[in-house]
């Protein structure tokens, strides 16, 4: 990896989240890949651990990354729940607020000029949604219900090529929630998607191209 890379894993290493490194390398390799087909988006950007991996490699191609997050926390985020953060607390409005630490991580990065926040629920920033996408990365709630809202609404705005990225897929149940590995089988089964190898937790599709069947006119 290059110099650029360096300094990214780094800071990343730095960064409240739930993202191995060898996952934000494969991601941040997979995005200039994917930065030359369009845009790219991740649902879920928490502290923006993921976002800086994508985000700088969108910066060194000269397109925008979107994170969508509603800042609240997911449920296992939660007063209480197994990954409950103090620092991420906000004791003014007793809930959740998980933007200030955002906004601090792409300032430092030097990514406010590539990084877009769409502080907002998924299927509230996907309504409109037009832009077609080089690379989807679905990370926000982990309930079958949210994953697969995710995956239903944004998978359609992937370019052909692109890749549509699940985190936390845990082949064995008992080290994680199976949610999310239930979503991307459906995608795998949609027929619609190559499988990449998986990276750690990481499951990588890629859109299939069209295939155009020529209509033969017999005389
Ligand atoms: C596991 S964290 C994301 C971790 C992040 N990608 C990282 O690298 O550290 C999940 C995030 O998804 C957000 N979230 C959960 N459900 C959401 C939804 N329906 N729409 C938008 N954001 C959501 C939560 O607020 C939380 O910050």
């Amino acid at each position: 990896m290059n110099d650029n890379y360096k300094t990214i894993a780094a800071l990343a290493a730095q960064v409240k989240g739930f993202l191995a490194e060898d996952e934000g390398e494969t991601l941040y390799a997979l995005t200039l890949e994917a930065a030359k087909l369009g845009p790219c988006i991740e649902i879920g950007s928490f502290c923006g651990k993921s976002a800086v991996y994508i985000g700088a490699a969108c910066q060194e191609k000269g397109v925008t990354l979107f994170t969508i997050d509603h800042h609240r926390g997911s449920e296992e985020q939660q007063p209480g729940q197994l990954y409950f953060d103090a620092q991420t607390y906000d004791e003014k409005s007793g809930e959740i607020n998980s933007l200030p630490l955002l906004r601090d991580t792409l300032r430092t990065a030097g990514l406010e000029d590539t990084v877009a926040p769409l502080v907002t629920w998924s299927k509230v920033a996907v309504k409109n949604w037009a832009t077609p996408l080089g690379l989807v990365f679905i990370d926000g709630g982990h309930s079958y219900e949210s994953a697969l809202n995710d995956y239903q609404c944004w998978s359609r705005c992937l370019l052909p090529g692109g890749f549509l990225i699940f985190h936390d897929i845990y082949m064995d149940a008992a080290k994680g929630g199976q949610a999310p590995r239930q979503v991307y089988e459906k995608a795998l089964q949609s027929g619609d998607f190559d499988q990449l190898p998986m990276v750690n937790t990481l499951g990588i599709l890629r859109k299939r191209d069209i295939v155009v069947v020529e209509k033969k006119v017999c005389c």
